[in-house]
């Protein structure tokens, strides 16, 4: 029986060519015994892109998944073509222009480029509130006075909760301490790979998932097998001491040669 391996793209699969490559190496020799998903918050063309880069600095190239999850998980993709009844599903009650108008009233939320952006996938960044004052003019003794400088989970919880107050069904991830983006309530990564799992028919006992940051968590919320790059964002490592499973684990390597540790931890290759 197959296993499914779900990875994210950036400082996962890719992020260290070397570890990618022999990463690589590996799975393309054991290809038939496992589906393949990248779950990644870029679009299919920035994942096309990637593809090329590459295979232009590396001269090899990453595995051709079964499935692609873009956009966080708001698009599913098989062989190019859009998952359509993926689509219907998030489009139920999902209210993309009030949704940005909110947002939009967010002073430290800048838009981020039309590319990242889709049908159902609102992204901003977060930038921290400039300082009003010619940094001679502030003391280490009035900085603490500051008036109410917000903390980026403040913004964060903030804008969750005037989404919620309008009566607009959406969640707000949080990545890398910079990456805001509002996705249909049922459109997440985690979600995602648990319609491929019924779609592919496979057990989550049989399902890795493999991550780095904030994007990722909503696949750790699931009940498959779990791996956390050792190189993983604070907010990653944060959620996870504070949900612990059996069913997951940090890793001691990095990028790529963390998700073949994982493979071998969880026993999910038959032995040649
Ligand atoms: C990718 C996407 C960006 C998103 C981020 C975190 O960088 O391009 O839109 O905000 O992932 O999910
Ligand atoms: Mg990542």
């Amino acid at each position: 029986m197959k296993f499914l391996l779900a990875t994210d793209l950036d400082n996962t699969l890719v992020g260290e060519p070397w570890a990618t490559i022999g990463l690589n190496q590996r799975l393309a020799a054991a290809r038939q015994q496992f589906y393949l998903v990248y779950a990644t918050g870029r679009s299919l063309d920035s994942f096309r892109q990637l593809q090329q880069e590459f295979q232009a600095t590396t001269n090899t190239q990453l595995l051709e998944p079964d499935y692609l999850v873009a956009g966080v998980g708001t698009e599913i993709y098989a062989q190019g073509q859009l998952d359509q009844e993926w689509a219907a599903y998030l489009s139920q009650h999902w209210q993309r222009e009030a949704i940005k108008k909110i947002a939009n009233t967010f002073p430290a939320l800048v838009s981020q480029p039309e590319a990242d952006q889709n049908p159902w996938k609102v992204s901003y960044y977060l930038q921290p509130a400039p300082i009003n004052a010619p940094s001679s003019f502030i003391s280490a003794a009035n900085l603490q006075n500051l008036p109410n400088q917000k903390s980026n989970n403040q913004i964060i919880d903030d804008l969750r909760f005037q989404l919620a107050a309008a009566g607009l069904p959406a969640q707000v991830v949080f990545s890398s301490n910079r990456d805001v983006d509002i996705l249909p309530y049922h459109g997440d990564k985690g979600q995602a790979v648990r319609y491929l799992q019924k779609k592919l028919q496979v057990d989550s006992q049989f399902t890795l998932v493999c991550g780095d940051s904030g994007n990722d968590i909503t696949m750790f919320q699931e009940q498959t097998l779990g791996v956390m790059v050792g190189n993983s964002q604070p907010e990653l490592l944060e959620w996870h001491t504070a949900h612990p499973e059996t069913h997951h684990y940090v890793a001691r390597s990095t990028y790529a040669n963390a998700i073949w540790e994982a493979i071998e931890h969880f026993q999910l290759l038959a032995s040649p």
